[in-house]
This record gives structure tokens, C-alpha cells and sequence, in this order.
């Protein structure tokens, strides 16, 4: 009896065990810059402004850079966040599920929303939604080398889905880009979405 009760406890702490550290895989899909385009009611024309890493510390936001560095867009299976690799839709769009990636670290969404550079997440589970991302290729050829918008995901695919928005938010008096579930508010009309520009052969942003 007592041995039986030890097993049954050994089978469930293994399966434990195993879910905890469950894994997940992740492939190099592209890699090239991100770039915040924002627009205004005042003017037609997106602007554009390149970003990157703030700086070296233990929490790197991601603001404006001049001298913007290539980022890697890697496509993840994750069971947790339930979502394919990637997905092409009838119209010719393909959407790549994943993550950003830059120095060994990931693209990842503070509680405010706050996008900062941290340490990937290795065990497949919550966290990860803080990391995981979906970028949508206006691509008919099912390609990735074409401009893409990419925004963070903020849910699984058990859970009820949710629009999110790109906003800025103050860090030590630097913009700082974020993705939050509350719209935008007395911002001056001004909308702004994350866009991918894939490595040219120039090493230059297109424009
Ligand atoms: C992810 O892909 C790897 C390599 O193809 C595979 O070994 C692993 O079982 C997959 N994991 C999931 C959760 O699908
Ligand atoms: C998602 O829901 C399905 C069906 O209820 C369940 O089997 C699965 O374990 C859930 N996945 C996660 C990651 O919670
Ligand atoms: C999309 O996923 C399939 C397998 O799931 C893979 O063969 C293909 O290379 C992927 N395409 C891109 C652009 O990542």
C-alpha cells in the first residue's frame, strides 16, 4: 500500500517536473530593424524613427536610435501560447509567432508594458506572453522580405484575445515604446505601430 502511494507520488511529481521545464523550439526567421512609424491628425505622412536598446544596463529600454542595430525575428512552437510557427492567410499575408531577439536577449513587455530588452524565458509558460509577438508580412510570395508590422500578441490562444496598442511611456525622461491593452488616450489623434524593415543588402533603412 505505502509503496503504491510512493509511486503514485514519484509518477506525479515526474509529470510535475516535466511540465515545469517543459521546451519549446525557436528558428532564425529574418532579421533586419525595427522602426516606430507614427502618424498624427495633423499630417498624412508616417514618420519614422528607428529603435534600439537605450543603453547597457540590467534593463535596456527600447527608444529612438541612431544607430539602430539588426534585430532577429525567430518563429517559437510553443504549446503554452498554442499558435503555429507561422501562418499564411488566403490573401497572401504571412504571420510569423515569436520573438525579437538582440545580444542573446529578448524583446519583452515590462507590467506597464514597457519593452526592454531581458533574459529569454526557456520553460514553455506564462511568462512567455510577455515575449511573444506576432508579425504580419504583406507578403504574397509567403516570403519575409517584405516591410511587416509586428505587435506584441498579450494572450494564448486559450484565452480570450484582446487588442493591444503601441504607446510611449516615460522612463528617465526618455520615450520609451510600449504595448498596453488601454487605448491610447489625449494623445493628439497620433496612432503608432511597430513595423519590420528586413536587412537590405545596403545595410540601410529604407525610408
Ligand atoms: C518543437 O520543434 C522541435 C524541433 O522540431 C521538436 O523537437 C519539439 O517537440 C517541438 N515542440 C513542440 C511543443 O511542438
Ligand atoms: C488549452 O486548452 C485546452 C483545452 O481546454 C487544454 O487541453 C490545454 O491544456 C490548454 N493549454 C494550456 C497551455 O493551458
Ligand atoms: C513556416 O513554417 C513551416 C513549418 O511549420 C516552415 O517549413 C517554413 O519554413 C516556415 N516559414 C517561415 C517563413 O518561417
Amino acid at each position: 500500500m505505502l509503496s503504491a502511494l510512493v509511486t503514485i507520488a514519484c509518477l506525479l511529481a515526474s509529470a510535475n517536473v516535466r511540465a515545469a521545464s517543459s521546451k519549446f523550439t525557436c528558428t532564425d526567421v529574418a532579421s533586419g530593424y525595427l522602426v516606430l512609424g507614427s502618424t498624427s491628425e495633423s499630417s498624412d505622412a508616417e514618420r519614422l524613427k528607428a529603435l534600439g536598446p537605450l543603453d547597457q544596463s540590467d534593463t535596456p529600454y527600447i527608444s529612438h536610435d541612431y544607430s539602430p542595430p539588426l534585430f532577429t525575428l525567430e518563429s517559437c512552437n510553443s504549446t503554452y501560447m498554442g499558435f503555429p510557427p507561422n501562418m499564411t492567410w488566403q490573401e497572401g499575408y504571412l504571420v510569423v509567432y515569436g520573438r525579437w531577439k538582440l545580444n542573446g536577449k529578448c524583446v519583452t513587455a515590462g507590467s506597464n508594458g514597457a519593452l526592454a530588452l531581458k533574459t529569454c524565458v526557456s520553460a514553455d509558460g506564462k511568462a512567455l506572453v510577455n515575449q511573444f509577438f506576432d508579425t504580419t508580412f504583406d507578403a504574397p510570395t509567403g516570403s519575409v522580405s517584405d516591410q511587416a508590422e509586428t505587435q506584441l500578441i498579450g494572450y494564448t490562444t486559450n484565452d480570450t484575445s484582446l487588442a493591444m496598442y503601441t504607446t510611449l511611456t516615460r522612463h528617465r525622461k526618455t520615450d520609451v515604446v510600449s504595448q498596453t491593452e488601454t487605448p491610447p488616450s489625449n494623445d493628439g489623434g497620433s496612432e503608432r505601430r511597430i513595423l519590420f524593415y528586413p536587412e537590405t543588402t545596403s545595410g540601410k533603412l529604407p525610408s
